[in-house]
């Protein structure tokens, strides 16, 4: 794959209409998939054509945007707002997106509703946009010297509004220093094989992908410097709730001395939480274990456990990395630290 000096982005918005790079067909095919209002948006999160915490929060409130946009009024504003809140229940950027521009469209009188919703919505675009250029380059800081990174799923401009999170991170330090990135292929859904190779391969950073099971004994073997990953909510205390297998190269990293960082704007943050213990975790259909595409993987109908994300507590955490700064290692005075 030639390298790609232009920014990637998972999404384009023209000030009315939004079009999303549809996911599920990447790394083979780049379709781009319009979007017109609450209902094809919320089946758009819903089936993973886009993903990743901060983004779905950026796709939801132009969601409401265009929902409104069709149809003024509280009526639509109000049904756009319950459709696309719960559209999936752990990243809480999803909410805490839908609330805002749900609070702009209340704020507003009947005549700028729709506009009032979608100013807000622009200006979440524009604050996340930022928010990765600024974990990037605070992430970059943190982990100068590293070399070898090993991550889980997608935390790169598709799973963003900038260039992402952990990703955006590595790629960073790529610019820096150079850093070759070590990804977990992540199962079932594959967002690291698929999707964060893809990105690597565009912007030319060395990767090696590996599949989720050997990544413990890598990391015991001194494969990495650093784990860096990203988050879908983080509770008061510091725990976060992350791609499932997450928890497992935490408590792997541990005792192999290697620095486990997570990295997420602050709207990943939920301080109404006290700890991780009361994130919702989204059970997914068994089918994504059963097979992929059209090849089955087990026998038809096997009974499947497939929760899509887990907590890692705060206490094998040594950073958090946010636009606001770092919380090291993240703690409820660290996070009101940088929260106030
Ligand atoms: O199920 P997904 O692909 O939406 O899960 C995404 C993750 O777990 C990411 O690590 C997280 O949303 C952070 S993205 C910057």
């Amino acid at each position: 794959m030639a390298v790609s000096t232009h920014p990637l982005r998972a999404l384009r918005w023209d000030g009315r209409r939004l079009w999303i790079l549809d996911q599920t067909l990447l790394p083979g095919r780049e379709a781009w998939l319009e979007l017109t209002g609450a209902a094809d948006t919320a089946a758009a999160i819903r089936r993973l054509a886009v993903r990743g915490a901060p983004l779905i929060g950026i796709v939801a409130a132009y969601g409401v945007a265009m929902e409104v946009a069709h149809q003024p009024g509280l009526g639509a504003l109000e049904r756009a707002t319950g459709e696309l809140r719960d559209a999936r229940p752990t990243a809480v950027n999803l909410a805490w997106a839908v609330d805002r521009v749900h609070a702009a469209g209340l704020g507003a009188g009947p005549a700028t509703l729709a506009a009032a919703v979608r100013a807000e919505a622009q200006a979440i675009h524009a604050e996340e946009d930022a928010a990765s250029a600024a974990i990037a380059a605070a992430g970059a800081d943190l982990l100068a010297g590293a070399r070898r990174l090993m991550t889980i799923c997608n935390t790169g401009a598709l799973a963003a509004g900038g260039d992402g999170s952990a990703l955006a991170i590595a790629l960073e330090l790529h610019r820096r220093s150079g850093v070759e990135v070590l990804a977990c292929e992540t199962r079932p859904l594959l967002q690291g094989a698929r999707l964060t190779v893809w990105e690597l391969a565009r912007h030319g950073v060395p990767h090696e992908l590996l599949v989720d099971g050997a990544a413990a004994g890598l990391l015991r073997r001194g494969a990495a410097d650093a784990v860096v990953v990203g988050c879908d909510r983080v509770a008061a205390n510091g725990d976060v709730a992350n791609k499932v297998g997450t928890y497992g190269l935490a408590l792997a990293a541990r005792p192999a001395g290697v620095p486990f960082v997570v990295a997420g704007p602050t709207s990943s943050i939920d301080v109404a939480l006290p700890d991780g213990d009361g994130i919702e975790i989204e059970e997914r259909d068994g089918g994504e274990v059963r097979g992929f595409g059209e090849a089955m993987v087990t026998l038809p109908g096997t009974p499947v456990r497939n929760p899509a994300f887990d907590v890692t507590p705060a206490g094998l955490i040594t950073a958090l990395v946010t636009e606001r700064g770092v919380a090291a290692p993240p703690s409820a005075e660290s996070l009101r630290g940088l929260l106030t």
